[in-house]
């Protein structure tokens, strides 16, 4: 059987990214979502985990050290790399959207935008013909409006709370997120049987 190394994002997508697993048949180690390993053997099934962040996913599967991965549509659509996109897994769905402090208008000037999501944020403002400035940070996002660091701020809204606590309001809904399946290219011809195989098994499970 050809051995196949699978980036699994650690945090928040890990245990749902686990659970399809096993739903589709993979015997994972008891302990996968406590261990502190940064990768794990799976001898019997001929497969490897590296455990990555979720924004490193899609890097490892490009440089073909990993054959697929499990990536959100938001670290797809933010980093735009060569990989292809096998399966929508549906799991850890959630959406792309502007918000701000409420009843506000965008600066006319020089509109800033905070975001992790540099890409995605430039594209958008540029479809709706808005000339903004992007403030590029790396988490706690929700903080940029309410000190003034910015008009706007673009991150994934999952169950609301975030915003809600941080009196904030959604404005635009930009793209809707969830978890896919994918794989290195090159990977992707030379173990087609194999991937295949997975897709078809993940497929059945895909609610
Ligand atoms: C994400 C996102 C929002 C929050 C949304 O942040 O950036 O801040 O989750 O979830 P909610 O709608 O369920 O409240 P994350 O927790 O990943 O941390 P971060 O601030 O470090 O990006």
């Amino acid at each position: 059987m050809t051995e196949l190394t699978i980036a699994m994002p650690k945090g928040r997508i890990f245990m749902e990214a686990c659970k399809i697993l096993e739903n589709a048949g993979f015997q994972l180690p008891d302990d996968m979502e406590e261990t502190r390993k940064l990768m794990i053997a799976i001898p019997e099934e001929n497969i490897r985990f590296i455990l990555a962040k979720p924004m490193d996913v899609p890097v490892y599967v490009e440089h073909g050290v990993a054959d697929i991965g499990i990536a959100g549509k938001d670290v797809l659509l933010e980093q735009q790399r060569t990989v292809h996109e096998l399966l929508d897994l549906k799991i850890s769905t959630c959406y792309i959207a502007s918000a701000g402090l409420p009843n506000t208008t965008m600066n006319e000037v020089a509109p800033r935008i905070a975001t992790k999501y540099p890409h995605i944020a430039t594209k958008y403002y540029k479809e709706i013909g808005e000339q903004v400035e992007i403030i590029e940070l790396n988490g706690s996002i929700e903080l940029a409006p309410m000190i003034g660091l910015a008009d706007r701020i673009v991150d994934i809204v999952s169950t609301g709370r975030t915003l809600k606590e941080n009196g904030l309001v959604e404005y635009e809904h930009i793209a809707d997120v969830s978890s896919r399946l994918i794989a290195n290219p090159v990977s992707y011809r030379l173990k087609s049987v194999r991937i295949q195989e997975m897709v078809s098994r993940l497929r059945k499970c895909v609610q």
